[in-house]
Order: structure tokens, then C-alpha cells, then sequence
């Protein structure tokens, strides 16, 4: 069918969207040291956990932070979920769930209709936080895209036909709120909670911060440029000390498209942010006219932010001090000198990593509410040394709010280091030291992409990717300079015995390509979740479906904990306040039409919240 996307999400992106070059001193020395002298490789090794103590693990046996043990579950390809013998499973929320009475539950057929997509769960859950308000469970939860193989599989075309099917697939994108709750044992929304909310690309959202009113966000409905209608697209999320939820806004640009036509011409700011006369199928140019380009010209300006929503009121506004780009994540740190640092990457290949740090101090028990409206923005650069760098992007020697509209432009002018795709960052509640995973990147090291390898991105052609880290040298996360190594480098030693083997601390029993959701528990357990190649075929044989594994930071063991369904992401995880229940996103299961997870057979495949508990009703961590 033709709307299935027969690529992934990011492939389509790069198919239609080559990623602008950049011509800076910088990347051409760089690029140039590289091709001609070769890849530096794995004999950057040494940078691979400093940790003396990692060894090579065989055993099945995973011991979590808090003393608890696992028997590490084998890869698959079933159409469900696995969880180690002890651990049981349910789905919680599922796309099309209606958060009020007199929306009717969903509709397998038709896949319900734009009115009541807008009042329920919508599709292809991200990133998500619970947050406990006056005693009652709230999920904030990411609603990235929709598969339009999925959304509209009632069509032969497998594509959006109508006025009702377009405004339908995008009822079903923004983020949720809802309250959910534990009633003999198994959790569910709460129907008519006051807090249920959804946010949809239509909701008035107000701008803050420095580019608030700037003239890049001025459109003729909005002429102040200081309200935003829509959140979109919303990858991974962050969680701040003051009790609100960040939404990231990642692939924006593939909603637009152009009315004058595929040739008509665009700036070098739309090229750089993949902003194409064509949009990828999903037609909201035809509903809404903010997405053509010829009549809205600065529409695409406005998307690209971090969010910041309180799920106690449902009031949001759009970060502009930390700057526009494909967010994937926002990881917040209270820095030992107080002040607030947001770190945050670009899912691009060969795009950046990011740190925020707050003008003002948090202050424990003060109204910290404004901490993300001023601050510094820097862009990192990675040394063959093992140090590094945050440069401030007031450096680029750009206009105030264009730093931030168009901060990938400033940090190509910087010289950052060019990443495998950062996806989501995690800080180390226990230690100043926070983790990227750098997803893959198909482009490393290929001639004329500009990303020549570099110690931190090691692999030419990069399929499987990399965990790196950082510390602040002074234990200060607001600090300019940092030490890096790499936690952990993803591959197949089944399968070669090269650098594609992987690092130290992957075997047999824990291999797994592409890791992209990225959290630290309270314990300090890292969870690591894959959005990769799920073939189990040749270079990926032995994988599986992907899957969340435990990363132990100090002895470097990884251990698989869960496997995903088919065709799925594995993506958002969050923690009941007693943190006996662990919630786990499952995204896009049968993105390419194979998979009936969870309803079972004759059922619309659709991504859920999971509940995992411990069968003996205690703590995981
Ligand atoms: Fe939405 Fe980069 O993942
Ligand atoms: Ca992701
Ligand atoms: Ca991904
Ligand atoms: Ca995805």
C-alpha cells in the first residue's frame, strides 16, 4: 500500500531533504585531516570508558541499582512485548482512547474522525513525564506523527483523500494530557478528568523569551509575533524541578508545502532547516493555509521549540532562549552554582548538541517559573583528546533573536562538532555526568556530506551508533569545559570483527542498533531504548525487535529488559511516585503493516503507553 512508509521516518527526511552543506574553516580542515589520513577509528579507544573496572559480560543475570535482579530477556520478533520472567505487563493508553464520555471510543475501521481524534489520546506516543497533582497520577505525553499507512488504511490509497481524513491525521499530532489511575490493579485513563487535555497543532500557544516579537515570528494573523498557534511533531520531552513538562519540536518542516509550485525558490535558512516546497504526505496545506509556504512565509519559524506545558493548569509557551532546531529531547539540571541547564540535541545527521544555561539561579522553594525565559545558548565541541568545549553561540556574531530562530545556522558559523544525530540526552542524578546516544549516521565519513569522522563519531557510515558522555571538569554542569568517552558503541560482534563489533560491553546477549530514548531512574539505572533496524537480518541478525536494556554506569554492563512488538520504536518512559510501576512507550507498531500489537488479530495496530510492574508487587530500580 502506498502510504505505508515504506522508509522510516528519518529516511524520508533525508531522502527529500539532503542536509544543507556548510562551508566553514573549520570543517574543512577537519574534513580534510580525516579523508586523507583515514579514519581515526577505534584507535580512539582509549577514550572507551575510562573505567578500568568494565569487563565483558556473558552472564544473563542484570542486578538494577537498588540491589533488584533480572534475568535478561533474548531478542525476538514476536507481535508483543517481553518482559523478564517476574515482570508482567498491560497496555494503559492507547491511540484513539477518548479522555471524555461523549467521545466514542475508537473505531478500528474508520480510525475515528478529526472531532473526536482532537478529544482523544492521540497517535505515535514520545516522550512523557507523570506528575502527581493534589494526589491525582497526571501523564503528559508526546504525540509525535501519525503513519499515514496506519491513519489511513481505509483508504486503497493509504493516504489522506479528503478535507475529514487530512484534519483527522492532524487531530491525532500535538501532545496529551490526562489523568490515569489504578483500579484493581491495572491502570486506565481517568474519562472527564479536569485535567485532560489535548494540545493539537491549532492551540494558541504564547511566545517567551528573547525572540518573543521578533520579526522572524510575525505572521499576518499574528502581527506582535507573540502567538503561536500549535505544537507538532513532539519527539522527547524533559521534566523541570518546578513541576512542569518540556515538549520538543522535532521534525516540523515536513508539513509544509508551497502552492507556487516544487521550484519556487527558498532562503537559505529553509534549506538548512528542511523546510521543502513539498510536505511528506500528510496535506495540511490544503486545510490550513499557515502551511503554505507562499502565503505564510514565516510559518515554519514558529515551530521547532521546546514547550514548556503545566499539567496542573494546561498553560504553555514556546522557549525561544533555547533556540529553534529538531529538538529531540531537553534534559534539565539544577548545576551545583543553581543556575538551570537544559542540554538538548539535534536529530540530524551531522547536526549538534546543544546546552542551555539559565541567566537566574533556582531558587528551592522560590518561584522559579521564568528560569527558561533568559539564559546563554552553547553549542559543543568535541576534542580528539577527550576534552571539550561549550561555545557560546553569541560567538556566531548574529542578531540576538536570529541566534536562536536560526541557531543551527550560528553553531555551522562556530565550527561545532558535527554528531550521528543526537537523540535524547540524560544527566546522572547521582554524578555530574550526562549521555547522548547518537542514534547512526549513514552519512559519516561519505564524501561531499561535509561529517568527516571525528573521535566522538568514530564510524564511517555509522549503521549502528554510540553512547557518549560527558563530565564538567569542575562537577559544575554550567561549566564551559568537559571530559567525553564513549559508554558504550553499538554492533553485531555475530557478525564482524572490526569496529562493527562494537564496544567492550556489547555481546551476543545484549546487541542492539540505534539507541535513542535515553533516562536515568532516581536509582541512577540507565534505560536505554532503540529506534533502529528490526530485519534481524544480516548486519542486524540477532537484534530483534527493538527493545529497552539497562545500562549499568559504573561497571559499563548492559542488559536487555523488554522487547517491543513489531515494527515499533521504543520510546518514553516515566515512574509511578512509589516507582513500583515503570511506563514505557511503544510507538508506530506496524509501521509498515505488520503488526496487530496490541488489540490482537483484525485489530488497527496502535502505539500505547505500557505499565510494567514486578509480579511480586515491589520496587523496579
Ligand atoms: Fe523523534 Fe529523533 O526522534
Ligand atoms: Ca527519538
Ligand atoms: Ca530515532
Ligand atoms: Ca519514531
Amino acid at each position: 500500500m502506498e502510504g505505508y512508509n515504506e522508509v522510516s521516518f528519518d529516511d524520508w527526511d533525508e531522502q527529500n531533504n539532503e542536509r544543507a552543506e556548510r562551508e566553514t574553516d573549520f570543517s574543512k580542515i577537519v574534513g580534510r585531516r580525516a579523508f586523507l589520513g583515514g579514519s581515526v577509528a577505534l584507535g580512539a579507544s582509549a577514550f572507551l570508558l575510562g573505567t578500568s573496572a568494565l569487563v565483558p559480560t556473558k552472564a544473563q543475570a542484570a542486578i538494577m541499582s537498588n540491589g533488584n535482579k533480572f534475568k535478561a530477556v533474548a531478542a525476538n520478533s514476536f507481535d508483543t512485548i517481553t518482559v523478564p520472567d517476574g515482570f508482567r505487563w498491560q497496555a494503559v493508553a492507547q491511540w484513539g482512547d477518548p479522555l471524555f464520555s461523549n467521545i466514542p471510543e475508537f473505531d478500528h475501521a474508520t480510525r475515528g474522525t478529526a472531532a473526536s481524534q482532537a478529544l482523544s489520546y492521540g497517535d505515535n506516543n514520545d516522550g512523557m513525564d507523570l506528575f502527581r497533582v493534589d494526589g491525582s497520577n497526571v501523564m503528559v505525553v508526546n504525540n509525535e506523527y501519525t503513519n499515514r499507512g496506519v491513519m489511513f488504511g481505509y483508504n486503497k490509497s493509504g493516504l489522506p483523500e479528503t478535507v475529514e481524513d487530512v484534519n483527522k491525521g492532524k487531530m491525532a499530532h500535538g501532545v496529551t494530557i490526562m489523568e490515569i489511575a489504578q483500579s484493581n490493579g491495572k491502570w486506565g485513563i481517568v474519562k472527564d478528568s479536569r485535567f485532560n487535555k489535548r494540545f493539537t497543532p491549532d492551540t494558541p500557544i504564547n511566545v517567551v523569551g528573547p525572540a518573543q516579537g521578533s520579526a522572524l515570528l510575525k505572521t499576518a494573523d499574528d502581527p506582535d509575533g507573540t502567538t503561536i498557534l500549535g505544537t507538532y511533531n513532539n519527539c522527547g520531552n524533559g521534566r523541570t524541578t518546578w513541576g512542569t513538562y518540556l515538549t520538543c519540536e522535532e521534525n516540523f518542516n515536513g508539513y509544509f508545502s508551497n502552492s507556487l509550485g516544487a521550484d519556487a525558490s527558498r532562503t537559505a535558512e529553509q534549506k538548512r532547516y528542511g523546510v521543502e516546497n513539498k510536505d511528506w504526505g500528510y496535506g495540511w496545506a490544503k486545510v490550513d493555509y499557515r502551511f503554505d509556504l507562499s502565503k505564510t512565509p514565516n510559518e515554519p519559524n514558529r515551530h521547532g521549540w521546546v514547550t514548556e506545558i503545566n499539567p496542573t493548569t494546561g498553560e504553555a509557551k514556546k522557549l525561544t532562549a533555547l533556540g529553534r532546531f529538531k529538538h529531540e529531547n531537553a534534559e534539565v539540571v539544577i548545576a551545583s552554582d543553581n543556575h538551570v541547564v537544559v542540554y538538548m540535541g539535534d536529530d540530524e545527521r551531522g547536526d549538534y548538541l546543544y546546552k542551555f544555561v539559565s541567566a537566574d539561579k533556582y531558587v528551592e522553594g522560590g518561584n522559579n517559573t521564568e528560569l527558561l525565559h533568559e539564559g546563554e545558548l552553547f553549542v559543543a565541541k568535541f576534542n580528539e583528546d577527550g576534552s571539550g568545549r561549550w561555545v557560546n553561540l553569541k560567538e556566531a556574531g548574529m542578531g540576538a533573536d536570529e541566534t536562536l530562530v536560526f541557531a543551527r545556522i550560528a553553531a555551522d558559523k562556530i565550527g561545532a562538532t558535527t554528531m550521528d544525530r543526537p537523540e535524547w540526552v540524560a544527566a546522572n542524578p547521582i554524578k555530574a555526568e550526562a549521555y547522548v546516544c547518537l542514534t547512526n549516521n549513514k552519512n559519516r565519513g561519505k564524501e561531499g556530506k561535509d561529517q568527516p569522522v571525528n573521535a566522538v563519531n568514530q564510524r564511517k557510515n555509522n549503521q549502528y551508533g554510540q553512547i557518549a558522555r560527558w563530565e564538567p571538569v569542575d562537577g559544575n554542569h554550567s561549566t564551559a569545559e568537559f571530559k567525553w568517552d564513549l559508554f558504550a558503541v553499538a554492533g553485531n560482534p555475530n557478525v564482524h570483527s572490526d569496529e562493527n563489533a562494537g564496544s567492550k560491553n556489547i555481546n551476543s546477549n545484549n546487541m542492539f542498533n540505534s539507541p535513542d530514548g535515553l533516562k536515568f531512574d532516581k536509582f541512577g539505572n540507565l534505560w536505554i531504548q532503540t529506534d533502529g533496524n528490526y530485519s534481524d537480518k544480516d548486519g542486524f541478525s540477532g537484534m530483534g525487535n527493538n527493545q529497552m536494556l539497562l545500562g549499568n554506569t559504573t561497571t559499563g554492563e548492559i542488559s536487555r529488559f523488554l522487547v517491543g512488538p513489531k515494527e515499533c520504536e521504543v520510546t518514553g518512559l516515566t515512574w509511578s511516585e512509589d516507582y513500583k510501576t515503570m511506563f514505557v512507550g511503544i510507538q508506530h507498531p506496524g509501521e509498515k503493516g505488520n503488526s496487530q500489537f496490541p488489540g490482537g488479530t483484525g485489530t488497527t495496530p496502535r502505539s500505547a503507553i505500557i505499565a510494567v510492574m514486578r509480579e511480586d508487587g515491589g520496587v523496579i530500580g
